[in-house]
């Protein structure tokens, strides 16, 4: 059976966790293929509140595999926390899974983190978790990385840990940290004494995934971060330092490309971001302030408070196109409930100057490559009638598609339009129960 892979189409946090959640109901394995615990996915399952940053969000469901994939990295002391909070809620944690080819985020990555912030000027702070996410694929491209793999091999563990430590003690040490420096036998200790907690987990993931496949089982392949995070089609360098796109989903897990038979784009029904970085249709004032509020927009994974704009469907459009999405996840529809109008960003007008440089029309209808140009672009929008008379009592009234408002079903279809791609799942609620498969029921 082939596999689905889900996305953010926006700047992450779109709700990725809860409509993997849903889908998982009818999957044999759930696997992350990037990022690490910069993520924070929530996922309420009968009022109860799951947090999750590494393991797949397919743990939640019994029976299931929850795969960290080869494009992860990982943090192997946040693992251990992760289980021990899973442990603790009753979950079950035997069939969660590592690649032994994902990269080990170690104390020095870090604190590196920090200090690379540190040091950018005001501006050019990228406002990064801090989880050490950077500096560890910094070390996987440099190929100086440590591999989950490599903690069944005690020497060669050693020797990596010394190259580490070496490297990133020669950064440290040039800004005259003294008092920063990592001691090689000490983190050795430490990394030989966790891995006592993460080698039982440790498979060939690519290879098991394709026995999966053969035995014809469902696979979803859950995308952290979104869309404009990629390192390669975000607003760099405002992004991660992973690829978040759905081309990713194939090497990422280690499974072949036609093995993706469809793409679920999740998109927030407004735009949110955390950290630095552009933001064309954000909102700075009461509007913005109350999207923050009712959608508790604040960081699952950091607490800080999440920039909320409205919906902008030339970022969209472009998620749409960059992913081959063949179906949208709408979320967090009811958040926009008595507010009206709606306005919702369907391209961007470019002063003709900025345009002829870039030998393009005055109307971008895709998001722009270079940050120079998107601080050119401003927003076009349609105004929309609000839901205002929706609250969330009747939302929790919700149970099939004749119980869409007439106002929100325009504003659903004045996204399929503009994008091309249809609203298969819509969420008006963080329960699992307040789910629509647009087809029908309730999910
Ligand atoms: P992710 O990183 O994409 O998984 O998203 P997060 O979990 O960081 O943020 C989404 C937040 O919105 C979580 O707190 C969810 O419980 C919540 N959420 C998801 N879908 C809906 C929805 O349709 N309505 C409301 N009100 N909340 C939702
Ligand atoms: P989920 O999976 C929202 C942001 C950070 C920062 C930038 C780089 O929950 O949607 P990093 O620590 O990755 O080097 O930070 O990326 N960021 C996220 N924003 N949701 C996330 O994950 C994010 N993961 C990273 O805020 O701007
Ligand atoms: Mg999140």
């Amino acid at each position: 059976m082939p596999a689905t892979v889900l996305i953010g189409t926006q700047w992450g946090d779109e709700g990725k966790g809860k409509i993997t959640d849903i889908l998982a109901g009818s999957a044999d394995a759930v696997v992350r293929f990037q990022g690490g615990n910069n993520a924070g996915h929530t996922i309420v399952i009968d009022g109860e509140t799951f947090k999750l940053h590494i393991v797949p969000s397919g743990v939640l469901r019994d029976e299931q595999r929850a795969v960290i994939g080869d494009g992860c990295v990982v943090d192997p002391w946040m693992l251990k926390k992760e289980l021990d909070y899973l442990h603790e809620k009753g979950i079950q944690t035997e069939n969660i899974v590592l690649s032994d080819r994902a990269h080990l985020i170690m104390p020095y990555h870090r604190k590196l983190d920090g200090i690379q912030e540190m040091n950018k000027e005001e501006g050019k702070k990228v406002g990064t978790t801090k989880r050490g996410i950077g500096p560890c694929y910094q070390d996987k491209a440099a190929r100086i990385g440590i591999r989950a793999g490599d903690l069944r091999y005690p020497n060669l563990l050693g020797e990596k840990v010394e190259q580490g430590v070496n490297n990133a003690n020669l950064f440290i040490s040039a800004l005259g940290l003294e008092n920063d420096l990592f001691d090689k036998k000490q983190v050795l200790n430490e990394l030989v004494e966790i891995s006592e907690v993460v080698l039982p987990h440790i498979r060939d993931v690519p290879h098991m995934l394709h026995g999966l496949l053969n035995n014809d089982r469902n696979i979803i392949l859950e995308g952290a971060q979104g869309a404009f995070l990629d390192i390669d089609k975000g607003t760099y360098p405002f992004v991660t330092s992973s690829s978040c796109t759905a081309g990713y989903g194939s090497s990422g897990s280690g499974i072949g490309p036609l093995d993706i038979e469809k793409v679920v784009g999740v998109v927030k029904a407004y735009t949110t971001r955390v950290g630095e970085g552009p933001f064309p249709t954000e909102l700075k004032n009461q509007i913005g302030q109350m999207i923050q509020k009712r959608g508790h927009e604040f960081g699952t994974t950091t607490d800080r408070p999440r920039r909320c704009g409205w919906l902008d469907l030339v970022m969209v459009r472009s998620s749409v196109n960059w992913n081959s999405i063949t179906a949208l996840a709408l979320t967090k529809i009811d958040v926009l409930s008595g507010l009206d109008p709606l306005m919702v960003c369907t391209e961007y007008r470019i002063p003709p100057d900025a345009a002829e440089l870039h030998g393009i029309g005055t109307t971008l209808r895709h998001f722009p490559s270079h940050l120079e140009l998107l601080a050119e672009a401003s927003p076009v929008y349609i105004k929309m009638h609000g839901w205002k008379d929706m609250d969330n009592d009747d939302w929790m009234e919700v149970k099939e598609t004749g119980d869409i408002p007439k106002r929100v079903q325009d504003y659903i279809d004045l996204i399929e339009r503009e994008v091309l791609a249809n609203v298969e799942i819509l969420s008006f609620g963080k329960g699992r129960e307040q789910t629509m498969d647009r087809s029908g029921e309730v999910i």
